[in-house]
């Protein structure tokens, strides 16, 4: 079994001929202002916004490892990566546009924002950042011998990032009442549904072929793994997103166990609950110190005055008007579920 080729169930090929920035044609972009958001979903979409412009750095530390030496994996990280961007920016767009932006970015003349936006704070946040998360410790820990299975780890760890994502993000449309943000988020996920797609099928082959791969990876994911952003954002925020995603009521609690059996989905993983351990630690956390991560009513978001009048549209987003032919379904039963709810919480409204 451990000499059977690779077979990677994803599509690269049509990935990569169809890769483009998200479509957000359609957006109700100049209603944004018209409806609430509250604290908790702002939060949520400054950290979104701030790991979703991260990943150029992510992709910094996967290139300085074995996985440069696969074609495959460059060709795919090359249009991630790009598309990561987008997302930044469409929720910095949509942040600025409610009117939220601090400390206030640089403009063009006509009042446009220079591409990428919010400079300031991304150089900021880089500044402050060494390696990006638990993963930087590995190297150091496991030989350069395995250096092929090692690939495997970031693999999985990239599947964990993007299911995460995608999960928190059906998270954020079920907590939040904003129907414009409903929108965005809707298009964001049928990016990340492919991202995630291309990891999980990378890992499983790896995962497939090679036992020291598999105890390797649920060892590390065992013993290392840290949620999406952490050592950009502090533990705290960390703890105040997971919380208010997937700790806030059963159905919360649901999207964690979605993810963890999607993980444990995968061969070598089984039974791994990380998700919800995080989720059980978080929640410790809090009891054993109260007021850690609250989400507790603060003054509402400044809607500054800085002269766009809320109501200039993104035009640079009209650009991309058409779909893409790749769309994909539901990749697992976590999403799934969402999509379902989500339907039928739209027939409702309308
Ligand atoms: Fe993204
Ligand atoms: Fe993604």
């Amino acid at each position: 079994m451990s000499n059977s080729p690779q077979k990677v169930e994803f599509d690269l090929d049509r990935y990569l001929r169809n890769s483009k920035k998200v479509d957000l044609s359609g957006i109700d972009w100049d209603r944004i202002r018209d409806h609430p958001l509250t604290d908790g979903d702002v939060m949520c979409l400054h950290y979104m916004m701030d790991i979703e412009a991260h990943t150029v750095i992510y992709l910094r530390d996967l290139l300085a490892t074995r996985a440069a030496a696969d074609p495959q994996i460059t060709a795919f990280l090359s249009c991630w990566v790009y598309e990561e961007l987008w997302h930044g920016e469409a929720f910095s767009d949509f942040l600025r546009l409610y009117g939220i932006e601090e400390p206030i970015e640089p403009r063009l003349p006509d009042g446009s924002t220079p591409l990428p936006s919010r400079s300031n704070r991304w150089r900021d946040l880089r500044v402050s950042v060494g390696v990006g998360n638990g993963l930087g410790l590995v190297p150091t820990m496991i030989g350069s011998a395995l250096a092929r299975d090692f690939v495997a780890i970031h693999m999985m760890w990239g599947a964990v990032n993007e299911l995460t994502t995608l999960t928190g993000y059906y998270a954020l449309i079920r907590r939040s009442d904003h129907p414009v943000l409903h929108q965005l988020l809707r298009k964001v996920i049928q990016d990340e549904r492919r991202h995630f797609a291309f990891y999980r099928a990378q890992s499983k082959a790896r995962l497939q072929r090679s036992r020291t791969a598999r105890r390797m990876v649920r060892w590390v994911l065992k013993n290392l793994w840290t949620p999406v952003g952490a050592g950009v954002k502090s533990e705290e925020e960390v703890d105040a997103l997971a919380l208010y995603l997937f700790g806030d009521s059963p159905e919360g609690r649901e999207h964690a166990r979605g993810i963890d059996e999607t993980i444990a989905d995968v061969p070598g993983l089984e039974g791994l609950t990380i998700i919800q351990d995080y989720l059980d630690a978080a929640t410790e956390r809090v009891r054993k110190r109260p007021g850690w991560a609250g989400i507790t009513p603060t003054p509402a978001p400044r809607r500054s005055d800085n002269g766009d009048g809320g109501s200039r549209v993104p035009a640079h987003w009209r650009e991309s008007e058409h779909g893409r032919p790749d769309v994909m379904p539901a990749t697992s039963d976590v999403e799934r579920r969402e999509e379902e709810r989500m339907a039928d919480a739209m027939r409702t409204r309308a």
